[in-house]
C-alpha cells in the first residue's frame, strides 16, 4: 500500500565550472574564512572532490548523513558549515540549536524531502493512527517533528528489527525503494509512502546486468534508494559510509557502484588499488536526467562557500516548537545503538 502524490522536481541550473587557477583562489579564501571565523566544515560524499578536500584540510569532516549530525553536534566549533543538503543544515540545527548552521545555499534540496510535503504527510499519519511514525533523515524539519523516529540508511534495517520484535506496525516516509528494501530485509509489517531520490531512481537493472556480465569479478555496490530489482543484484548495500568500507575490505580488484559519483573521491582513497565502475543510469533507449550526480549536492561551490559570511541568507533558522517536537525523534536516531 503505498501513498500517491505527484510532484515534479525542476532541476537546478549546473553551477559555471571553475578553471584550476580559480579553485586554487577560492580554496585559499575558503580556507582563511573557516579559519577566521572558527567554523568547521562539514560535507557530505556527494559534494565535488574540491569540497571534501577542503574539509579534509581545515580539520572538518566528510562522511554519510549519520554521521555528519553526530560530528556537527559533538564539536566546540560554534559555527558549523553544513556542504549537502538542507535536510543536514536543519538536521545539524535542531541537534546544535545555540550553533550558528550555515550552508553555501539554502536552495539545495532533494527530491524526497520535496516529495513528502507536511501538510499532506500529516493527514496520512491521521489516517493511521495505530502506526509507528519513522521518517528517513531526508525529510524537512517540520516532517521529523511528526515523527516517532528518525532513520538514515546506515541504522535503517536495525531500527526497524526494534521495533518490529517489540509487535509495532510501521508507517515510513519517504523513500519507497528504502521501505521496500527494509520490509524485504525484516519482515515488519510497513505502510509506505511514495516518494523517491530522483539520483538512485535512474540506475537501471537490465543495463546493470549488461555490466556486470563485462566485469565479471566485479563485485555491485549499491545504496538502498536504488530500485528493488537493481538493490537484488548487488554485493553490497548501504549508506555511503557502508559502501566506502564495503569496498575497502573486499578482495575484488573492481567496484561496480550504484550511487552519486561524488563518492568516488573517498572511496579512491579508502581503496586505492581497486577500479571503481559507476553504474548504468541509462539502459537501452533510456536517457538519464542526473546521470548519477546529485543537483543539488553540486550547488555546493568554492564559489558560494568562499562568500558564506558575506551573506545573510544561508544561515538555517527552525522554529523553537518544530525542534523541540522534532528532538524526541532525532535523539532516538543518534542514540541508536545497534
Ligand atoms: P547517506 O546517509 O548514505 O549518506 O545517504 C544520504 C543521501 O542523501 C543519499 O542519497
Ligand atoms: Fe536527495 Fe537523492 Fe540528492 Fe540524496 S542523492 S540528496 S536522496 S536527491
Amino acid at each position: 500500500m503505498s501513498a500517491t502524490l505527484e510532484l515534479e522536481f525542476p532541476f537546478p541550473v549546473p553551477p559555471k565550472k571553475l578553471s584550476e587557477p580559480e579553485k586554487s583562489d577560492y580554496t585559499l579564501r575558503c580556507k582563511k574564512i573557516i579559519e577566521d571565523n572558527n567554523a568547521v566544515l562539514i560535507a557530505h560524499y556527494y559534494t565535488d572532490p574540491e569540497i571534501q578536500r577542503l574539509a579534509e584540510e581545515t580539520g572538518g569532516f566528510v562522511g554519510d548523513s549519520l554521521e555528519m549530525a553526530k560530528f556537527g553536534a559533538n564539536h566546540s566549533a560554534q559555527t558549523l558549515i553544513i556542504a549537502g543538503v538542507k535536510f543536514m543544515g536543519e538536521t545539524s540545527k535542531m541537534l546544535s540549536p545555540n550553533k550558528r548552521v550555515i550552508m553555501p545555499t539554502l536552495e539545495a534540496t532533494c527530491s524526497l524531502d520535496l516529495g513528502c510535503p507536511s501538510k499532506a504527510f500529516e493527514e496520512f499519519i491521521k489516517q493511521h493512527p495505530d502506526r509507528t511514525v519513522v521518517v528517513y533523515a531526508n525529510t524537512s524539519a517540520k516532517v521529523k517533528a511528526l515523527a516517532d523516529w528518525v532513520i538514515t540508511s546506515s541504522i535503517a534495517v536495525d531500527v526497524i528489527k526494534h521495533l518490529d520484535a517489540k509487535g509495532e506496525k510501521i508507517l515510513w516516509a519517504p523513500d519507497k525503494h528504502l521501505g521496500r528494501y527494509i520490509q524485504k530485509s525484516t519482515g515488519a509489517d510497513m505502510l509506505l509512502w511514495d516518494g523517491h531520490c530522483i539520483v538512485h531512481d535512474e540506475f537501471k537493472h537490465q543495463a546493470l546486468e549488461t555490466t556486470k556480465a563485462l566485469y565479471p569479478d566485479a563485485e555491485v555496490l549499491v545504496h538502498p534508494e536504488s530500485p528493488t530489482k537493481v538493490i537484488e543484484l548487488a554485493d553490497h548495500v548501504g549508506s555511503t559510509s557502508q559502501l566506502i568500507n564495503a569496498a575497502k575490505q573486499s578482495k575484488a580488484k573492481q567496484m561496480i557502484v550504484a550511487t552519486d559519483q561524488g563518492i568516488f573521491y573517498k572511496m579512491q582513497q579508502a581503496a586505492p588499488d581497486k577500479e571503481l565502475i559507476i553504474a548504468p543510469t541509462a539502459g537501452e533507449g533510456a536517457t538519464c536526467k542526473s546521470c548519477a550526480n546529485c543537483p543539488w549536492m553540486k550547488m555546493n561551490q568554492l564559489k558560494n562557500l568562499s562568500e558564506i559570511f558575506e551573506n545573510s541568507d544561508n544561515e538555517i533558522f527552525v522554529d523553537g516548537d518544530v525542534i523541540e517536537q522534532a528532538l524526541v525523534p532525532l535523539s532516538r536516531m543518534v542514540g541508536f545503538k545497534k
